[in-house]
């Protein structure tokens, strides 16, 4: 692979810990060689490469870390938002309608259109993609979904305990316990992380417990989507279990948000779920002041929210979520390689991934003061160019 500078850096996000906040150098280049990052600093100072990249002032970040998507499904639901938007509620049961189509599409539908997601996504900045099953709801199909998700995407979650399927309806406890013994087996050796939609009308608290505490035992690592209707036991149980992320965090105690703070537990807030389900978005600044650590991400999926732009997630918490530009930015970096516990991404140092995203802009607040505006310019992951 040939090294590349980027030179020219108008300003430059590194996100470094040691300068705090987005660690931003400006006047900078970048060098980028067998995939990783191999300099940063003053342009002026720049070493030879053997090809340069003029970013001609522009910003340069390091490229989005979106944390939480659920993209192996077919069909979608564009009439079940135009209800939501003429009065309907978000309910966890639409989530049975997406369950029918995928599991009626072949293996090479479901890659296509996972394929088809990480390259809009790739191509609006974002170069590390996690993604959730949770489409299938039996053994073979929650199988066929981690094992279609490992092919192409970075990070692969088992959840299978996503809703109760409509074959278990008056025996939702069975579910459960399938969903925590053979099929978490057939789904483990394709799968980093286990989930639980741990929510009325989903799972409850014990067995999102025992489903999570099973997955651990067969080598996952624990997150949960919590909290996303109603104030339950969600986030307390991802703290108890030390989970990676406790995600949605839409309605909070105060008792929440002080195991937050004082836990490892990151808490990733996705307010395309809210705009898309009119729901009260998550309050950032509350979690920000307590001193919890704050990822966004987009949820990107057919029922409570069909966007994969983590521009948009940055400006609606700018904008109705009290979090400044740069915590936004940090957040959906930074942020999301905490959530995901990866020390190689969401960051711009010497060693790190070269996932790098060059804005049409000149500085990272754009991304919230420019809404709906395209500010991609160009994009490379693990070195390699994707935009
Ligand atoms: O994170 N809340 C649970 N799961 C998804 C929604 C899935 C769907 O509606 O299809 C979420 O919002
Ligand atoms: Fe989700």
């Amino acid at each position: 692979m040939v090294s590349t500078l980027i030179t020219n850096i108008g300003e430059l996000v590194t996100n470094d810990p040691a300068a705090g906040g987005l660690g931003v150098v400006r006047d900078a280049a970048l060098v980028m060689d067998g995939g990783t990052v191999a300099w940063t600093g003053p342009a002026a100072a720049a070493p030879a490469a053997d090809e340069s990249f003029d970013a001609a002032g522009r910003a340069v970040l390091p490229g989005f870390v979106d944390s939480h998507a659920h993209l192996v499904f077919a069909g979608e639901r564009a009439e079940e938002f135009a209800a939501r938007m003429s009065g309907e509620k978000y309910a966890a049961g639409g989530i049975r309608t997406t369950v029918e189509r995928t599991r009626a599409a072949s293996d090479d539908d479901l890659r296509a259109n996972l394929r088809r997601l990480i390259g809009e996504m790739a191509r609006q900045g974002t170069t590390t993609v996690e993604c959730k099953s949770g489409y299938g709801l039996t053994v073979e199909q929650e199988e066929r979904a981690v094992r279609i998700a490992a092919e192409l995407a970075d990070e692969v979650t088992y959840l299978g305990a996503h809703v109760v399927p409509a074959e278990y309806r008056d025996d939702a406890a069975a579910y459960a316990r399938l969903a925590a013994t053979d099929m978490l087996s057939a789904c483990a050796p394709h799968a980093r992380w286990v989930d639980v939609f741990c929510e009325e009308g989903a799972f409850d608290a014990d067995q999102a417990r025992e489903i999570l505490q099973a997955g651990v035992k067969a080598g996952l690592s624990p997150r949960l989507h919590a909290n996303q209707l109603t104030q339950g036991p969600a986030v307390r149980l991802a703290v108890e279990l030390d989970a990676a992320s406790a995600d949605h965090c839409t309605f909070l105690s105060d008792a929440d948000v002080d195991a937050l703070a004082s836990s490892r537990t990151v808490a990733t807030l996705l307010p395309g779920v809210e705009f898309s389900t009119r729901q009260p978005y998550p309050d950032a600044r509350r979690l920000l002041d307590a001193g919890a650590t704050v990822a966004l991400a987009t949820d990107c999926n057919p029922g409570s929210c069909y966007s994969s732009s983590m521009a948009f997630c940055i400006a609606v918490a700018v904008r109705d979520m009290r979090m400044t530009p740069a915590e936004a930015v940090w957040a959906a970096t930074a942020g999301g390689a905490r959530a995901l516990r990866r020390t190689d991404v969401g960051h711009l140092a010497p060693g790190a991934r070269a996932d790098v995203h060059v804005l049409d802009a000149p500085s990272h607040i754009h991304l919230a003061y420019r809404p709906g505006v395209p500010q991609t310019h160009a994009v490379w992951k693990a070195g390699r160019r994707v935009r």
